[in-house]
């Protein structure tokens, strides 16, 4: 079997700038709670009329540039979202359309914040088995237009963004994916979700008075699972390849909060600044997160040639896992 490579990578996020001085204004918290708790400062709001498919086709061109391949090659659009443009079809084919990728398939997958990772691992699984030869993975969300803006314990976490990734067969066989590991706990579905909107509570006047198609967090549950799992994940990775964490070059995390961040590196024995960080700027990016993080790290130059990479995210489900990569 081949092995999967990264060979682009792309990221966008919308011009609107929410800072935590424009959220004091709105709901009872203070800059200095989230910037302590969370480690956000500002996060990246859609424009009016800006929909998840137009940021995610935004991404997706900078990601194709750099893979110096055309839409027309892609057999395969996978776009891990929980924010879609509409609930049926997917914006998988709305970005296939807006792109013009005619030979591609095109589908959603929903695992939240760990979307895009789930999105990567079936895209692997395709190359590898040389089904396809050029894969675009997108993570997208557009999470603004589904938080109630008066509820601060989630209001203050989320922002919008887009990133994609094509892939495609490597040249050099040792080089790309290694392997991804997911991992899912429907026990835990209530920690984080959106109960409203679907065939449990379909949308209603009751549903939207009660709020109950926005999202709805355990803070602190979220929180103790995945400083947990995501140490588990990464390890995981790396004794399935045969690999210490000392083994590790760079950590890409899903950016959901600092202190999950911080805690993560610290179990794990990793130092910090092998993890490259932007929840700053953009705050809880969902399946966004990861694929923008590690378009950042590349774009900076940061990531060199056999460099050992290990992505790790976790969101709503739970759903979440880790993938090793040599870049
Ligand atoms: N501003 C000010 N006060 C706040 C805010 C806010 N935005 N939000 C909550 N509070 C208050 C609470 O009401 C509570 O007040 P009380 O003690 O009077 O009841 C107090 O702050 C402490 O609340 P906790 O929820 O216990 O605060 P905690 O230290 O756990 O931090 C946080 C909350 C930041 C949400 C934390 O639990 C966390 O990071 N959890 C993970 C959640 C997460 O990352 N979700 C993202 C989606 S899932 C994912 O991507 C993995």
């Amino acid at each position: 079997m081949v092995r999967t490579r990264i060979l682009g990578t792309g990221a966008y996020a919308p011009q609107k700038v929410l800072t935590n001085q424009d959220l004091e204004k709105m709901v009872a918290t203070s800059d200095a709670w989230i910037r302590e708790r969370t480690g956000i400062r500002e996060r990246r709001v859609a424009a009016e009329g800006e929909l998840t498919s137009d940021m995610a086709v935004k991404a997706s061109i900078r990601a194709l540039e750099m893979a110096h391949t055309r839409p027309e090659e892609l057999e395969a659009i996978i776009v891990g979202t929980i924010s879609p443009d509409m609930p049926m079809p997917s914006t998988a084919t709305f970005i296939q359309a807006k792109l013009g990728a005619k030979k591609a398939f095109a589908f959603d997958l929903s695992a939240a914040c760990a979307g895009s990772l789930y999105a990567l691992s079936v895209a692997d699984q395709y190359v590898q088995t040389g089904k396809i030869r050029r894969a675009l993975v997108i993570g997208v969300e557009l999470l603004t237009r589904l938080i109630d803006w008066e509820d601060r314990n989630t209001c203050v976490l989320f922002g919008d963004a887009a990133g994609a990734m094509v892939v495609g067969p490597s040249e050099a066989p040792e080089r790309g994916i290694l392997s991804t590991h997911l991992h899912a706990d429907g026990t835990a579905a209530e920690m984080l979700c959106i109960p409203g909107g679907g065939s449990k509570y379909p949308q209603s006047e009751e549903v939207v008075a009660k709020k109950l198609n926005k999202v709805a967090m355990q803070g602190r549950e979220v929180y103790k699972y995945a400083v947990r799992a995501l140490p588990e994940a990464v390890l995981e990775a790396l004794a399935a390849n045969g690999m210490s964490t000392d083994s590790v070059d760079h950590v890409i995390a899903h950016q959901a909060n600092l202190r999950i961040i911080e805690s993560a590196m610290d179990r794990l024995g990793i130092p910090l600044e092998k993890c490259w960080l932007n929840i700053d700027r953009y705050g809880n990016t969902s399946s966004a997160s990861l694929p923008i993080t590690l378009d950042e790290a590349n774009r900076a130059g940061r990531l060199h040639p056999d460099d050992i990479i290990v992505m790790m995210s976790i969101g709503a489900g739970m759903a979440w896992g880790s993938a090793l990569v040599r870049w």
